[in-house]
């Protein structure tokens, strides 16, 4: 059966496809990686980085992605593995270098959907709190009782104790952990919505949780606007949690006592913000990641993907800095202070352990917690579908599988990382390697590999031919150009000054950490076997050609 012979599948409608590509893109990246990275970079230092990666990588870069999905899909190829050899004229090299792309996704979903379950489980947590008031509270964690007010510190060792920070293998120590069975449920969730297909099961469902995902957040940040200065303390209102996410510069302790403003030139010289930020638009976008191309290709010959892209990059940056900004970094200053706010090392320490804090000094907390959680559930789910689906079809392209098979053959590699992620849980060690590698290093080589693709290979005028066809609105002549003379030496330039700078210091983190070595043990065999079959594949589809 040849690719263009497979039963063809399509979104049910346009907005369908607008509100599926954009409940992809908006999930934990949004509401809880985002405001991690801007406290984590310095704050408004953070934001400029971003906002300029945001004008000249992520429009250019994902609406060239629609267009080259669009393609690929009428050429009967859902996956980056079978898209960039269609578009490269059958090119052996750039096959693979799009099996390899099916890395990404692949390495992001196994810890992605163990993230999910745990905003499941504070959610019901949660949820177990506010029955309380009928006599119905239930607790899922044993070290909590509903309705519990906890300090700073125990709200972090219970985080510790539930993530199973406390040493590898303590999630099946004794018992298995409630969070190894959610960890499961959430996963059976997502493949059975994709083995229902992309209309079905993914459109249908994000139509649903769409519009759930926006209700909480605008509650929860109408709760969080009208709060004034709740602790009473100076330097604790609205405006200054506002101001430690916008200001380029803060004031900062020394360790001899004394405080000092930073500088905004210190920040922007460092390469690591600059890789920051720009990888946190590839991650929350999801471009040149498989994800939006897969997507894409499902949309049908003839309709708009100039319009939709940049509607659904404009939707997904409206609810990361407007209602992920709003959300997680004003509350955490007013409750706990702007001293505090500094010390969240971790993005997930922000999301689960400030926030909770602040959920128990807030009125009604149980119920904002409930509805933050429940929020950052759902927008998880849409997006964990968005990162397998680019695996399911490249197996579906590569190996012309039918979709019960394809979904077992992804239930399976995808639990096999999933379990390597709830094992190896000290410190979260093996999560934040499959992160630092796939999220924030592997997306520079991709989209610099995508855009050479698009630029020399595939070429800009048929880029421009494809925004054309079907275009409600078309997309402005200077696109293209900014793909090939800004986007493409941007990306280069900051990764080559991140690999010069910064590349040694994170080798020897890894030389000094045995679970990240294993991680990238595990990475590496991954690689290895996408390698071997888009290797493999391509040679029987020459065969294939030469004998027709
Ligand atoms: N964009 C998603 C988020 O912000 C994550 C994602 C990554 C989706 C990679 C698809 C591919 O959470």
């Amino acid at each position: 059966m040849s690719p263009s012979n497979r039963q063809k599948e399509h979104w049910g409608s346009r907005i369908g496809v607008v509100i599926a590509v954009a409940g992809g893109a908006v999930g934990l990246g949004n509401f809880l990686r985002f405001p991690g990275q801007v406290v984590n970079y310095g704050g408004g230092a953070f934001m400029i980085p971003y906002l300029l990666s945001f004008l000249f990588i992520a429009i250019p870069l994902a609406s060239s992605e629609w267009a080259l999905g669009r393609c690929g899909g009428r050429l009967g190829y859902h996956s980056p593995f079978g898209i960039y050899y269609a578009v490269s004229n059958k090119s052996r090299f750039w096959g693979i270098c799009g099996g390899l792309t099916g890395l990404t996704p692949l390495v992001i979903s196994m810890y992605y959907i163990f993230v999910e379950a745990w905003c499941l489980l504070y959610a019901l947590q949660y949820l177990g709190g506010l029955m309380q008031i009928y006599g119905l509270g239930f607790s899922l964690l044993n070290e909590v009782k509903p309705g519990l007010q906890l300090s700073s510190e125990e709200y972090g060792a219970l985080f510790e104790s539930f993530t199973g920070m406390t040493g590898d293998g303590s999630l099946f120590k004794n018992a298995v952990s409630p969070l190894a069975i959610v960890t499961l449920v959430c996963a059976a969730a997502n493949f059975y919505l994709i083995y229902r297909g992309v209309s079905k099961g993914i459109e249908r469902f994000s139509k649903i949780v769409a519009p759930l995902v926006l209700l909480c957040s605008l509650i929860v940040i109408a709760r969080i606007l009208t709060l004034g200065n709740p602790t009473g303390t100076p330097g604790q209102s609205l405006i200054d949690g506002l101001g430690f996410m916008w200001n380029p510069t803060r004031e900062v302790v020394t360790e001899s006592g004394d405080v000092v403003r930073t500088s905004v030139l210190d920040s922007l010289s460092n390469p690591e913000v600059w890789l920051a930020a720009t990888a946190q638009l590839f991650f929350t976008v999801s471009i040149c990641l498989g994800a939006t191309c897969s997507y894409a290709s499902y949309v049908k010959p003839n309709e708009d993907i100039a319009l939709s892209s940049v509607t659904a990059t404009a939707a997904n940056e409206f609810c990361e800095v407007v209602l992920g900004g709003l959300m997680a970094i004003p509350p955490a200053v007013m409750f706990l202070g702007i001293q505090s706010a500094d010390k969240f090392g971790s993005t997930f320490s922000l999301g689960f352990v400030a926030l909770p804090n602040v959920f128990g000094q807030m009125p009604a907390g149980q119920f904002f917690g409930f509805l933050f959680f429940t929020l950052l559930f759902c927008a998880a789910i849409t997006s964990s579908m968005s990162i397998i689906q680019p695996t399911l079809a490249l197996f579906q392209d590569s190996l012309r599988l039918s979709r019960t098979v394809g979904v077992l053959l992804v239930c399976l590699v995808v639990l096999s990382g999933t379990a390597f992620v709830c094992w190896f849980t000290k410190d979260l060690a093996a999560l934040d390697a499959f992160d630092f590698w796939l999220a924030n290093f592997a997306p520079f080589l991709g989209g610099i590999l995508q855009t050479i693709l698009i630029v020399y290979v595939w070429k800009l005028s048929n880029l421009q031919k494809e925004w054309d066809g079907g275009a409600i609105v078309k997309l402005p002549r200077f696109v293209g150009p900014i793909l090939k003379y800004v986007s493409l030496p941007y990306l280069v330039l900051i990764f080559a000054f991140w690999c010069y700078k910064n590349l040694k210091g994170r080798i020897a983190d890894v030389a000094n950490n045995d679970v990240a070595q294993h991680s990238l043990v595990f990475i590496a065999v991954l690689a290895f076997g996408l390698l071997a079959l888009s290797w493999f594949v391509i040679e029987r589809w020459r065969k294939e050609e030469r004998q027709k």
